[in-house]
């Protein structure tokens, strides 16, 4: 184990997924071993049974199967990412989200109170921000959570507060912003702009919905990063902190669109469609990330132009230009 790493054993729910595939590499690299839980809702493959991988596919609602996993294991820590996220299945389906993202939540805290597990980081969301206009802070911005995910996600952060203090557990809590790369199961607005523009024609119109919400777009690998980082520091500080997660920048999705279009050296022209209006769309979702790169050793190494022409290398398309991969 590196000296900065404080944990032997770190168990990562939802470690199947598009954000914990990429973190659990990370963690072995620390030298820790890695209990990863997920049950395949996705469809992401779990990893390969190794020394310091163990793979287990259990559904953290199955509350006796999930204290089963911390008894035997006994982590030292747990890094929860495991819900569903998919905001669209959220708002169609909301017995499940409530019973996977607030009931699951519930049976992983049941068990590793048992189990005598006293330290948590979670990925919670930018989402649970009320709405307003501006860079979105920990200390100053209040919550206001308005559809089913982002209800869910402020739920778990008051059931984890609730348990970190019941227990003497400490607990970092992780709001995290829109993250892009490649592999994401949940996130087809970049591929669904890059089939539209990869037609081959030199002004391809790309038909969406809304282009006019802000997003603070953070690239798969800072935000690994970023968890690894919070773990790390899970021993400092409060019992509870929140961090924000995200890069401080913002982009349209039609500035998102144009980026993609001058890495592909095209003039994109934009359609609107009404039918991919959101119902619920906030306007502006920027996240001010001073206080995780002031207190935790963490800083984003990837701006939006450097993450989409990484994006685009890795789906097969050509990037022109100085950032060409
Ligand atoms: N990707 C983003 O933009 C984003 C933004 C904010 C917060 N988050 C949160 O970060 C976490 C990870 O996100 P992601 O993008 O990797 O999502 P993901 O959907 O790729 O990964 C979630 C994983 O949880 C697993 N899972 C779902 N239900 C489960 C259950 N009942 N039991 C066990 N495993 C289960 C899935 O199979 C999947 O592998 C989620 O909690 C998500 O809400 C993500």
């Amino acid at each position: 184990m590196t000296s900065s790493f404080p944990f032997r054993t770190v168990l990562v729910t939802g470690g199947a997924g598009f954000i914990g595939s990429r973190v659990v590499p990370r963690l072995q690299a620390k030298g820790a071993r890695v209990i990863v839980v997920d049950n395949g809702y996705v469809g992401m493959p779990l990893p390969e049974a190794s020394d310091g991988v163990v793979p287990v596919d259990v559904d953290i609602r199955d509350q006796a199967a999930i204290a089963a996993v911390l008894a035997e294991h006994k982590p030292d820590a747990i890094l929860h990412l495991a819900a569903v996220h998919h905001i669209p299945t959220c708002e169609q389906k909301p017995h499940l989200a409530f019973d996977v993202n607030v009931l699951g939540t519930q049976s992983l805290l049941d068990g590793a109170a048992a189990a005598g597990v006293a330290n948590i980081v979670f990925a919670s969301s930018g989402a649970v921000y009320r709405w307003d206009e501006g860079s979105l802070d920990e200390e100053q911005t209040q919550t206001g959570a308005t559809d089913v995910y982002s209800i869910t996600k402020l739920s778990n952060e008051y059931q984890i507060a609730g348990w970190a203090g019941r227990t003497g557990a400490r607990a970092h809590i992780a709001r995290l912003f829109n993250t892009i790369g490649t592999g994401d199961p949940n996130g087809h607005l970049i591929p669904d702009i890059l089939t539209q523009i990869g037609t081959g024609e030199a002004q391809p119109v790309v038909k969406l919905g809304n282009t006019k919400p802000k997003r603070d777009y953070i690239y798969v690998d800072d935000v690994a990063d970023g968890f690894v980082a919070l773990l790390e520091g899970l021993p400092e500080g409060k019992d509870v902190e929140y961090f924000n997660l995200c890069t401080g920048n913002e982009l349209t999705v039609a500035e998102l669109v144009g980026l993609m279009g001058e890495l592909m050296g095209v003039d994109v022209q934009i359609e609107s469609d009404p039918s991919r209006f959101r119902k619920i769309d906030r306007l502006q979702q920027l996240g001010d990330p001073t206080k995780l790169i002031s207190r935790r050793n963490w800083k984003s190494q990837w701006n939006a132009r450097r993450a989409l022409a990484k994006i685009m290398g890795d789906l097969g398309y050509k990037v022109v230009g100085s950032e060409a991969v």
